[in-house]
């Protein structure tokens, strides 16, 4: 049998507690330690504090750093380290200001937000989330690494794995969706590809994996919004990929903007000091938000002073951009408000992490000018971003089978999002050089050559108000049209008349979705949603290929359009990608990793709820009076968690447990065969589920516990074979004890959290 998906998972978890990161034994963690000591004892607090300190990096011109602002900054020695420049020459440039001109010669962290890769760009996030092909999405790490470390930067913003539930927050896109198990193995993922077995080699980069903590469950959607949530829900729901990436390794930790518990993350204690290091026992540092320090006074707590003893305190050890720690420590200490022993861990902290990443050794080992010219955007990496970007779009609706479409006649490409190449990589694409990506009209063009005719035309503008367009495509990526919408709207209607099929390009821009991109409505935008009414009354097919940042409300369109492909943003490689799915080269095989809602009124919609006391009887679409529902909408998403069609279909059959019961430290087989029953190859996602119906806290209806990706030739029937233990059924009671409880439950398997088959079986 092919093994694909959870057991390279399971290889890999295995080998990640193996995975040491220098210092691995005693003897070198005591050299590390010496070493330090011996530099710190050299150190003034002035010094100390600038340790502390990570600055935005300005725009530094090549060979006038020293002139910059941070230039200056560096060679007094007030700064640890800083972020978001792009270059290796000039990286190096400012590494030597450190190294030659600050009294003490130490090395900067130099950061920078590669989210889902530098220039070869991966899909969004939570597009990547989608493919559920763990080894894939480490391997896009791995590729990241190797071309931001080329690039100078040995220290990456990432993996973001907030849970969200709630699409209006625009930063779901930054994330691995709403299940806390698939974000902890796609958080463990990340980390290892980042940061490899040992952080000093020189493609490898530190980890950074925000935001600690609950960050994306900021209320009704909106940026930077109140948290507040109860023990029960951070432990079993929230916390777990924070801790996965703890558990492997993550070499600092981001603090998130949001409150937890009333006191902002950065300065809560219980959050940084009893949860982080003595629960889970991370031994790296920990950095703030941008300016959140800073904000803690805005939050309407204290003063910048006293918000930075607290910050310090609490556990935050660097403090990014709100110049707390540099601005006011000293005075503090002097008023005997903090001690030196705590500046000094903090410090320290900042130290371990440049000896681990070999900077002391050597400063300038990631300033490689022949490697940034080599290792970046190689066919290698792009093939690579291109195959992972064909299996993180999701098939919606196919109906009589409208995609693929041949290549053959004439193809109408209609719709706002067709041509412009600015739009493809997605949010937080800091080091894209988005000239070098096509536009999905010169992807599916080349798909074309010499087989069939694309014709194109833009149709709408994003939204007809110029205004909220202009909210949408922000840091250059402009792409208004000027002509009016009429006019727009005739050119499309000429095109599709002379058009075989349609495809229609729509949906968010990449820059509606990403930090401070909260929408109240997740519809499509007004002039798309008249030019797809206009396409359908054409009477052709239509496939609508739907670019999003975060789950959009699709309600009408399931309803009219035959077929909708969701391809999220899906990197530098996006429009050869599509083109591949789209004319049948690759079929579909990503499955949603978070529900789609019927509407936005529905939100927090997910698919891990608990029962209420008066459920909805199922299979009874009816309002039900006195039970928990609504009367003007289902309770169901409109797509549920783990959703996603295939160009081939799959059935499901002869569903069985070795046993009925297990004991404490025994565990169950559960088997079910997979049968391609389609006529094409094509790859599944099977699920398992676990339901516990008796807990001595409410349990939910379900929960993923372990998936398995296999593919399948035309005919051919599979065994997945999943090991299920007491480990699978633990959870974090009311005490916060992590405990399997004896008693009754049920196993699930199936293609998605909706269609599953069930066994009962009891833990003894
Ligand atoms: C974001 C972080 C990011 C940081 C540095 C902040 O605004 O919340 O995710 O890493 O900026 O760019």
């Amino acid at each position: 049998m092919k093994r694909t998906g959870i057991l390279t998972a399971t290889l890999i978890l295995a080998g990640a507690s193996l995975q040491a990161i220098v210092p691995a034994t005693p003897s070198e963690k005591a050299k590390m330690d010496k070493f330090i000591s011996e530099l710190m004892a050299k150190m003034t607090l002035e010094e100390k504090l600038g340790q502390l300190n990570l600055p935005p990096s300005d725009d530094i011109v090549t060979g006038q750093t020293i002139n910059s602002n941070i230039g200056a900054a560096v060679a007094r020695g007030e700064v640890g380290g800083t972020f978001n420049i792009k270059g290796a020459q000039k990286i190096h440039e400012l590494q030597k200001v450190a190294v030659e001109k600050s009294r003490l010669g130490i090395p900067l962290l130099i950061g920078m937000d590669v989210i889902h890769g530098y220039e070869t760009v991966f899909p969004i996030p939570l597009a990547l989330s989608c493919t559920w092909d763990i080894a894939g999405i480490e391997n896009s790490a791995r590729i990241a690494a190797n071309e931001m470390s080329a690039g100078g930067i040995c220290w990456t913003f990432s993996p973001m794995v907030d849970i969200s539930r709630d699409p209006r927050w625009g930063r779901m896109s930054e994330g691995s969706g709403e299940d806390p198990y698939l974000g902890s193995v796609i958080a463990e993922a990340m980390v290892r590809g980042y940061q490899g077995k040992d952080l000093s080699a020189k493609d490898n980069v530190m980890a950074c994996t925000k935001h600690f903590a609950l960050y994306g469950a900021s209320e009704a959607g909106r940026d930077y919004n109140t948290v507040d949530m109860s023990r029960y829900r951070m432990y079993n729901e929230y916390f777990p990929p924070y801790k996965a990436a703890v558990d492997a390794g993550t070499g600092s930790v981001m603090s998130s903007f949001n409150l937890v518990d009333g006191i902002p993350a950065t300065e809560n204690k219980w959050l940084l000091s009893d949860v982080l290091r003595d629960q889970w026992n991370f031994g790296g540092f920990v950095v703030t938000d941008y300016g959140s320090i800073g904000e803690i006074v805005v939050h309407g707590l204290e003063s910048l002073p006293e918000a930075s003893v607290r910050s310090l305190k609490a556990g935050t050890d660097m403090d990014m951009c709100a110049f707390g720690f540099i601005g006011t420590l000293k005075k503090s200490l002097e008023e005997g408000k903090i001690t030196m022993a705590e500046i000094d861990t903090a410090v320290r902290r900042i130290l371990e992490a440049k000896y681990k990443l070999g900077l002391f050794e050597n400063p300038y080992k990631y300033n490689d000018v022949k490697r940034e010219k080599k290792d970046i955007y190689t066919p290698e990496h792009r093939a690579e971003a291109r195959r992972l970007a064909t299996e993180s779009f999701v098939l919606l609706k196919n109906e009589n089978n409208l995609l693929p479409i041949e290549k053959k006649g004439k193809i109408a490409l209609i719709g706002p999002m067709g041509d412009s190449r600015k739009n493809m990589a997605g949010t937080w694409s800091v080091a894209a050089v988005h000239d070098n990506y096509k536009s999905l009209k010169e992807g599916l063009e080349d798909a074309l050559k010499g087989k069939a005719e694309l014709l194109y035309a833009k149709g709408s503008n994003l939204y007809a108000d110029p205004k909220l367009e202009a909210a949408c495509t922000v840091f250059g990526h402009d792409m208004r049209d000027p002509r009016s919408e009429e006019e727009l709207l005739a050119e499309a209607l000429k095109v599709a008349d002379e058009a075989d099929v349609i495809l229609a390009a729509i949906g968010e821009a990449s820059e509606s979705a990403g930090e401070s991109s909260s929408r109240t409505e997740l519809t499509l935008p007004d002039t798309q949603q008249r030019l797809l009414e206009t396409l359908l009354a054409t009477g052709k097919p239509v496939v609508m290929i739907n670019f999003s940042g975060r789950p959009t409300v699709l309600t009408w369109e399931a309803e009219h359009v035959p077929a909708i492909l969701n391809v999220w943003f899906g990197g530098s490689e996006a429009a050869d990608a599509i083109a591949d799915v789209v004319f049948g080269d690759v079929s579909p095989s990503g499955k949603l990793t978070a529900s789609m809602p019927y509407n936005v009124g529905q939100i927090p919609v997910y698919y891990n709820h608990f029962n209420t006391g008066r459920p909805k009887i199922e299979n009874n679409p009816d309002f039900q009076k006195y039970r928990s529902n609504y009367i003007d909408a289902p309770n169901e998403p409109l797509y549920p968690f783990g959703y996603g069609l295939s160009y081939t279909t799959f059935d499901y059959n002869g569903f069985t447990l070795d046993s009925n019961e297990m004991t404490a430290d025994g565990k169950i087989k559960a088997s079910i065969n997979v049968t391609n029953t389609g006529n094409r190859e094509g790859r599944e996602i099977v699920q398992l589920y676990i339901r516990d119906i008796q807990g001595s806290v409410a349990r939910p209806i379900k929960e993923l516990k372990h998936f398995e990706s296999v593919t399948l030739a035309p005919g051919e029937t599979k065994t997945i074979e999943f090991t299920v233990t007491p480990d699978d059924l633990k959870f974090y009671n009311y005490d916060l004890d992590f405990v399997a409880e004896p008693g009754e439950f049920q196993i699930m398997v199936g293609p998605d959290s909706r269609n599953l088959q069930s066994l009962p079986f009891t833990l003894k």
